[in-house]
């Protein structure tokens, strides 16, 4: 059965990356969330996906000039009137909030643009103090980091992501011993999930938001899908499992 996982909550209807957004994405009956990490000036790591806060909140900069302190001050859901003010949330807010909940959590390490001195150590540490691992599935467009994370601590699940078109994916995972791609949506059809499959590799691709698209690589088997329209992606699934 296909899991879905609601991108950045359910970013679709709700401020993306908030609290909201995952409480949102939990409700309507998501198999797991997916969330964006970057770290602040004093070494936390926060729920947000631009190396700059201005895209999303009321603030300006980059997430790496501001302290925590001065960050949660911004409020993440300004470009949503209907919303009040939310924080931009700690990853280890989300950790405790997601512990005791059957909730996959895919953490993507945004260390593709900048690259965050020692935010592998900062991250496993923080999995650690919350004895989370099942749950935890981990990623980026940062490969070497996450080879980094997969030979110190193969008790995570790695995913590579995808962006562009590449050649034989599944073969390049294999040879990098990694079992999990998350690819772009359009260049994944029935062939990419034949492959995938032969050769162990479990696919996710993002981000899922059009019916076709979700009803196809349901009734394909894929193995998860990205969307920021988790309730509509859950009621379709159910819709297609039925009959
Ligand atoms: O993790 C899947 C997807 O979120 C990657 O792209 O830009 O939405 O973070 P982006
Ligand atoms: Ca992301």
């Amino acid at each position: 059965m296909t899991k879905i996982f609601g991108h950045r909550g359910a970013a679709g209807h709700f401020p993306e990356n908030t609290m909201l957004s995952f409480q949102a994405a939990y409700e309507c009956g998501a198999d797991g969330i997916e969330l964006d990490v970057h770290k602040s000036k004093d070494g936390e790591l926060v729920v947000i996906h631009d190396e700059k806060i201005n895209r999303t909140t009321n603030g300006k900069g980059y997430v790496k000039d501001h302290t925590y302190d001065e960050l949660k001050s911004f409020n993440a859901a300004v470009k949503w009137p209907e919303y009040s003010f939310q924080v931009i949330p700690r990853l280890e807010d989300v950790l405790e909030w997601i512990a005791k909940k059957p909730l996959y959590l895919n953490i993507e390490l945004k260390n593709n643009v900048l690259f965050y001195r020692d935010i592998e150590e900062k991250l496993v540490r923080l999995l650690r103090k919350h004895k989370l691992t099942e749950q935890i599935i981990l990623s980026s467009f940062n490969h070497d980091s996450m080879l980094k994370i997969a030979r110190t601590n193969p008790e995570y699940e790695v995913a590579l992501l995808l962006s562009d078109k590449m050649h034989r994916p599944w073969e390049y995972a294999n040879r990098l011993n990694v079992n999990a791609i998350h690819p772009k949506w359009y260049h994944v059809n029935k062939r990419y999930l034949q492959r995938s499959r032969q050769y162990n590799v479990t696919v996710r691709p993002y981000t899922v938001n059009r019916t076709n698209m979700m009803k196809q690589l349901i009734l394909n088997g894929c193995d998860a899908l990205i969307t920021d329209l988790p309730d509509k992606a859950v009621k379709l699934r159910d819709e297609l499992l039925l009959h």
